[in-house]
Formats: structure tokens, sequence, C-alpha cells
């Protein structure tokens, strides 16, 4: 009995067992349950062959005046057009859906708002409203308001993000009839009576004068707003109005400064990108609030000049990072960048040099990276123009800025292929570094998807090799890649103009795009990832909140914890990508591994010439499914895990969609 009841239930069992067996396999099949890594390829690790140490630059970045990169992105300003460059009408709406063109510079078609008229409203009645040309303040007009019927006159502007408790600071400069005042100028974040906080100017006069401006709201809101309102007789002026959270950085915003402190990238390219092409560098010296607001030349919105080369050395000071500033060499010439650089770098005694001091920095800042223009190989390029002719330009810029300052490292445009071969053959000794750039677009496969980026600095690593064998001009020359644009672009624009997502997929793709540089240590001496706020960014905000990308932590995790020192790594471990790489001090060994696909992997670890100590550290990035994304303000979706490692074995196995970044201590 006991015997055929056993029998019976191993029967059973054996039954259960298959089917149990039967539903794992089809669960398997059908991809509802995730394989086990079983069997662990290798990758050998050969810390005697060592490779150039990867230069810090590779980790730079880059930041362009367009969209909600410097204004409405770093920069504190909450004003739209503080300096009215748009006429005030009181037409509405003020902001439009705008659709771009297909290309993918453009926007690929995918529609964002922006700013199209006069963000301002008018309070009372709205022909008392004109812009005045004569004695504008600055630009080309200044808004007037009569108050001849004696009833409250004024302008206001919404769509501002308070914060309940926060303190506000900011300026207005204002002129008219003695009687025109009071002027009141008010925060207000409620429709309650006593929802607004109020500053009162007593006195104007004929001359500009400037108010400062100060209140703390008691409401949290994204429809906030300020109100400027004439309460006596005759007219007033406004000239301009600023109005910052007051924890700002020297005009910056603290959130974003903080997560730029973070990113803590080495160096920053700037001010385009396009942009730079039609972009005027005296336009953006001298009192803000007198530097004309401008159609920004390249891109839609308007260039307010807030920010200019001051205010690029105060950011770059305030995160730690050196400064790469793009001449323009598309619409402007040799003497622009010439007077520029003495502006930059000259001393007092030269006429330039003269005119920072007497803007309040009499220290030349000793800028040593400049580009010399940008992507002048493109027909979408302000004074784009034949290679034959660039060529020339380009060694006239080079050779006027050199006589300012004999020590300034110049980076060439290029592009590889007929543009970079005439570049490196005509101006080889007028470039320290040749420029070149890359973009990609999503594809379904994740795996292919991942990959791009790495493949293309691959074929321009290739490209620049064999320019250095056959080109007599690169004879006993070491002309560098400054990688100065790379990243995925495609998408909806959330973040305004350009101001497209990043995905756990584009995550890895960075990564994998950070190995290809560190593979080819030899040949990349920058890389600056563009861009850094909203625009393509790593970073995206809101009015109030500020926040890493999949992008941004992949760029801000191998900045800190991946080494100096690459080795080689071997064996046959795809769909992984393995670099390593040891510390300055030879203590550490970083390996990093992506695992771009959707199932687990393992890999065995084989170090040649040295022995594992035993400890480590690792950090783990990854998230849910491949479309996981951050947002400013929400739970992160993809987020870095750091443990540590009591005892490494040489195993790593990687979960799907993921970067690990290893530390392991060697003997
Ligand atoms: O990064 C955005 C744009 O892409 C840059 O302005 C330009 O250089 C490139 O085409």
């Amino acid at each position: 009995m006991q015997t055929t009841l056993n029998h019976t239930i191993s029967e059973v069992r054996d039954s259960k067992r298959i089917l149990f067996i039967g539903a794992i396999l089809l669960l398997l099949m059908i991809g509802v349950l995730r394989p086990v890594p079983t069997h662990a390829s290798t990758a050998h690790i050969d810390l005697n062959t060592k490779g150039e140490p990867v230069s810090k630059y590779i980790y730079g970045q880059f930041i362009e005046h367009l969209g909600r990169c410097i204004y409405g992105g770093i920069g504190a300003e909450m004003l739209e057009d503080r300096k009215f460059y748009y006429p005030v009408t009181g037409e509405a709406p003020a902001w439009t859906m705008f659709t771009p063109g297909m290309r993918s510079w453009d926007g690929e078609g995918h529609p964002y708002e922006l700013l199209t008229s006069s963000p301002w409203m008018i309070i009372g009645d709205k022909k008392a409203v004109s812009m005045v040309t004569e004695n504008a303040y600055v630009g080309e007009h200044t808004p007037r308001i009569a108050l001849s019927s004696g009833q409250p006159g004024g302008l206001l502007q919404e769509r501002l993000g308070l914060v309940d408790g926060k303190d506000y600071t900011g300026r207005i400069v204002l002129a008219g009839d003695p009687q025109a005042a009071p002027i009141e100028v008010s925060l207000v974040w409620g429709i309650g009576a006593s929802d607004r906080d109020t500053v009162v100017i007593d006195k104007i006069g004929k001359a500009y004068v400037k108010f400062p401006l100060s209140f703390t709201s008691k409401g949290t809101t994204d429809n906030g707003r300020i109100e400027i309102v004439g309460r006596g007789r005759g007219h007033f002026l406004i000239g301009a109005v600023s109005l910052m959270p007051a924890d700002n950085i020297l005009g910056w915003r603290s959130d974003t400064v903080d997560l730029l402190k973070q990113l803590n990238s080495p160096v920053y390219r700037w001010p385009g990108g396009n942009f730079v092409s039609g972009y005027d560098w005296k336009d953006g010296i001298g009192d803000p609030d007198r530097r004309p607001p401008r159609k920004n030349p390249a891109w839609k919105g308007i260039e307010h000049n807030d920010v200019g080369i001051h205010e690029f050395m105060d950011l770059c000071r305030e995160i730690n990072a050196e400064a790469y500033i793009a001449v323009n060499t598309g619409l402007g010439g040799a003497k622009a960048a010439a007077e520029e650089i003495e502006y930059t770098n000259g001393g007092t005694d030269m006429p330039m040099g003269k005119l920072r001091a007497r803007n309040g920095h009499p220290e030349p800042w000793g800028v040593k990276w400049w580009a010399i223009g940008n992507e002048m190989y493109g027909d979408w390029q302000l004074g784009h123009m034949p290679l034959e002719e660039y060529v020339k330009k380009h060694n006239s810029v080079v050779e006027a800025m050199r006589k300012v300052d004999p020590t300034f490292k110049p980076i060439a445009v290029g592009e590889k292929g007929r543009w970079s071969i005439q570049m490196l053959t005509t101006c080889a000794d007028h470039m320290s570094l040749i420029s070149e750039h890359l973009y990609c677009q999503d594809r379904d496969d994740v795996i292919v998807h991942t990959s791009q980026i790495a493949a293309e600095i691959h074929r321009i690593a290739e490209a620049h090799r064999g320019y250095r064998k056959t080109l007599p001009s690169l004879a006993g020359k070491d002309i560098r890649i400054a990688q100065d644009e790379w990243n995925y672009w495609y998408g909806a624009n959330e973040y305004g103009e350009l101001g497209t997502r990043y995905f756990l997929q584009d995550g890895l793709g960075v990564a994998i795009g950070l190995h290809e540089f560190i593979r080819n240590s030899d040949l990349f001496f920058m890389a600056n990832y563009a861009q850094t706020v909203n625009v393509i960014g790593a970073i995206k905000t809101t009015k109030t909140q500020a926040e890493f990308e999949t992008t941004g932590l992949v760029l801000k995790l191998y900045r800190e914890r991946f080494g100096k020192i690459p080795v080689e790594v071997n064996g046959d471990f795809k769909p992984l990508d393995i670099v390593a790489a040891l510390s300055g001090d030879n203590t550490i060994l970083t390996v990093a591994v992506v695992n771009p696909s959707e199932k687990p992997q393992s890999v065995a670890l084989k170090l040649d010439g040295r022995e594992f100590a035993g400890r480590g550290q690792k950090w783990l990035l990854t998230g849910p499914d491949k479309w996981a994304h951050n947002a400013p303000g929400k739970p992160r979706q993809v987020d870095i895990e750091t443990s540590s490692i009591a005892d490494a074995t040489g195993r790593l196995d990687a979960v799907p969609l993921s970067v690990t970044l290893y530390w392991f201590f060697l003997r």
C-alpha cells in the first residue's frame, strides 16, 4: 500500500514536474520569464597592456544659446522678454505651438511651445500703452504707459513658477513724470486680495533709474505673476525688469548649478553651435540691462544677451570647469575674433583688456581652448562658404588671434572625409585639435540603438588614423580629435526647442560611446557631450525643478569613478561591452560593463598581471525597460545604486539593460 502510494505520489510528482518544466519552457518561449544566465563567457583583462591615459577632457560638455538651455534652464531669470524685444500690444496668446521642419536640427517636426509675441499684458486701457523709440532704454523701443485719465495702468506677466516661502529678488528701471508715481510692483501667487507682496516706488523722474525689488511668495503656483502699476498721473516708461529666486548664484539657478556641480565636467564649450556663426560677442558685455535683446540668429527664440563672456566665466568658476569658447567664423571674421581673445586674455594695457577691466574684471581669464568656428562645412551654417575659401579664413582668424595670445589652443572645424582632409592639409600649423560632430537617432532594436554612437566614434577614429598615415602635413604632428558635439537626438520636444528626452536605451548608448573614446584614448583628447540643459540635454528643468536624464547619470558616473589608464580587455562576451582601466595610483581596477540586452548576462573576469585583493565597490545604473526615463519633480525611474563587494570572485552578473561600474582593489 505504502509502495503503491509512494509510486502514485512519485508519478503525480513526475507529471507535476513535467507540467512545471513544460510551463517554464512555454513561459521562456513567450519571453515571460527571463532566463538566469548559466554560461559565463570570459573577459581577459591584461593589466600589462596599457593604453594612453584617458584625457580628462573627454568628459566635457557643451552649452548653447538655444531653446531653454541658457535662458530658462541654467539662467535664473524668471521673466520672459524682460527687455521688451517684442512690442507690447496686449494681444494674446504670446506663446504658440510651433511646428518645426522635418530636418533633425529643426526638431523633426515635433511641435513645441514658442514665445512669438510679447508676454506682457496690459492693465487698464490698452490704448494707453505705446512703444517709444526715442529715449528707448535698451533695444529698439521701450513701453510707455499713459495714466492721463488718472486710472491705474501698467503691465503684467503671468506663468511665473513660485514656491511657498521662497524669496525673490529683482530690479526695475523706470522713468517718467514725477506725478505718475507711486509705481507699485507686486508679486502675486493667488486670487485673494492678500495673495501678493508689493514694493512701492514713490518717486520717479525724467532719467531712468534702477530700483531694487524684493519679495517673498506665500504660495506655490505655476501661474504666479508680476504686476507693474502706476497709480498717479502722466506717463511712465519701463526700461527693463528682472526677477530671480533670491538664492540665485550670480544670476544662475541654484538647483541647476547644483546638478552641474554633480555632473562635474572639466570643460564647457560655449556659446554655440550654430548660434555662434551669427553672434556678436560685444552684444554680451556691459550692463546686462542695456545689452540689446535680438532674434537668435540661428534658432527660433530671443537672444536676451543677459549672458555673455563675464557670466559664462562666472559659471565656469562656480562649477569648477575650464572654458572652451567658440569664435564666429561664419558671419564674423578675424578682427572680431582677435578682439574677443584680447578682451578675454589680454592685459589691461591692451584696448580690449582695458574695456574688460572697465566692465568689472581687471584680471585676464586666460582661456586656453578656442573653437575656430562651428560646422562651417554645412549649408545650414550662417556664413557657410566653399572649403577652398574657408581654409584661408581659418588660417587668417588663427593668425590674428595668435598675435594677441600666442599660447592659445585653436580647435579647427572638421568633418571626417573631404573637409577634415583639406583642413588637416592646409591648416595643420593653425590648429591644436580638430573637431568632429556626431548625432544618432532612434533604432528599434535596442542592441543596434545602443551601438550607434560607438560605431560612429570608431569610424571617425579609423578615418583619422588613416590621415595620420597618409597626409604629409601631419608628419611629426599629433593633432588629436575634439569630438565637441556627440549625442542622440530624436523624439518629441518636451522641453522647448530641441528639448528631447533621454531614455535608458540612450544612457546605455552613451556609456558604450564613452567606452569607444576610452578604447581610442590615443586619439580623442576632448569630447563635449551635446548638450547640457534642456536642449538635447543631460539635465532637464521645469520652472522650479531640475533633474538628471539617464545620460546625465551615466556621464556623472564615469567622470567620478572610471579609471585613468586603460588596460586591454579581450574575449567574446557579446552583447556586453566592457572596458577596464587602472586608477592613476595603480591600486584600483575599474571595470565598466554595459549590458544593452533585455536578458541577464554573465561574464568571468580573468586578470593577467595582478590579483584581486577581495574587496570592491559597484555602481549599478538600470531601470525597468528601455524607455525608462527621469523627469524633474518625479520619482526617478533610472538611478544609480551603490553597493560594496566583500569578496571579488572575478564573476560579473549584468542585469538586463544596465551599466555596472566596478572598483576592484588589487594586490
Ligand atoms: O547641438 C545642436 C546643434 O547641432 C549645434 O548648434 C550645431 O553645431 C549642431 O548641428
